[in-house]
Parts: C-alpha cells; sequence; structure tokens
C-alpha cells in the first residue's frame, strides 16, 4: 500500500472520461492495490472521497467515507469506508441545495454549488456485488461531486455564480463567521 500523488486541475486525466471496469477485472491484484492506495491515500490528504481518475487512473472507480457528527452543515450522517464501482446516479426528487465544496484535485479553493439532494446510487462493490443505496442531503452531494470526476467533471464547472469562488483562507475568514451568524443565515 501507498500513498500515490494526487493530480491537480490542468492534468488532462482529470478531464478525461473514465472507462467502466469488467467485473472480471475486481479480482485482479492491480486493481486491489489500486483501491488499498486510493484509500491510504485518502486518508493521507484527508477528505471524503476519491475517484480513480484522481490518482492518474481512468477507470470508473470511487472511495467514499463520511465519518458523520457534527459539522457546519448540521449533524452529518456517517458512511462507512465504501468502495463504487461503476456507479450510476439516479435523481430521485429534483430538489437541490447548495453546499460549499472543496477537491483535493482543487488544492486551497472553495465554491458554492448547487445539486439534487435526494439520489439513488447503483454499482458494484469490490466482489462484484450490486450496491444499491439512497442519500439525501450532504452526502448527496458528496457521491455527485466523486462520481462526477468519473465522467471529467469538476465541481468548478457546476458553480452559477463564480462570485462564489474562494480561496479557502478567505472562507474560513469572511465567509463562516456570516454562516454561523443566525442573523445572515443564508446570506
Ligand atoms: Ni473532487
Amino acid at each position: 500500500m501507498a500513498v500515490r500523488r494526487i493530480i491537480r486541475m490542468g492534468h488532462p486525466l482529470l478531464r478525461q472520461p473514465a472507462r467502466a471496469l469488467d467485473p472480471e477485472e475486481l479480482s485482479s491484484d492491480v486493481l486491489h492495490r489500486l483501491v488499498a492506495d486510493m484509500i491510504d491515500t485518502l486518508h493521507d490528504y484527508g477528505g471524503v472521497g476519491l475517484a480513480a481518475p484522481q490518482v492518474a487512473e481512468p477507470v470508473r472507480l470511487a472511495i467514499v467515507e463520511l465519518s458523520g457528527g457534527p459539522s457546519r452543515y448540521g449533524p452529518l450522517p456517517q458512511v462507512p469506508l465504501t468502495v463504487f464501482v461503476n456507479p450510476t446516479i439516479e435523481v430521485l426528487d429534483g430538489e437541490s441545495a447548495g453546499f460549499w465544496e472543496g477537491c483535493l484535485s482543487v488544492p486551497g479553493l472553495r465554491g458554492f454549488v448547487e445539486r439534487p439532494q435526494h439520489i439513488r446510487v447503483k454499482a458494484l462493490d469490490l466482489s462484484g456485488r450490486p450496491l444499491d443505496m439512497t442519500f439525501e442531503g450532504f452526502p448527496a452531494t458528496v457521491f455527485q461531486h466523486e462520481f462526477d470526476h468519473l465522467d471529467g467533471t469538476l465541481y468548478v464547472d457546476r458553480i452559477t455564480d463564480t462570485t462564489k469562488l474562494v480561496f479557502e483562507e478567505e472562507f474560513e475568514r469572511y465567509l463562516v463567521p456570516r454562516m454561523l451568524d443566525p442573523e445572515d443565515a443564508g446570506g
């Protein structure tokens, strides 16, 4: 196992649609090593998810891990570390909400993105068994962000108001205090 380098916005592989994995590939050592390395990499960099293209492997594979508990978005559900192979998303309810997203491939920035908040995820696990899960709220945003990477899409592509693309330091300094101020909720 090893920590791999996460490629950054501007690297062409982040913009290339990834290829689907053949179920026969799931038993290969190469793929298991990739998943082990992605887990090490996610834990080393810190984050809630990582898609294979971010470590320059253009295959349809992503991992997500949400520790749950309190956050600035309110209490979050826990999603144990899960591997998603060839995932698809079905929007169950068009109602959307926005979150300030960040990305390990776009370090130092935050951007406000609105996405549907009730989705169904279908995928295979690493053993080739089907996964079928539904997510609401912030986790729904996380899955759409991660799986966008498999199509060569970055969250910055989905920002509709570019005044809401900011540096992390300024986010913490100017925007977080406003988010925490009930007088200015939603601002
Ligand atoms: Ni990302």
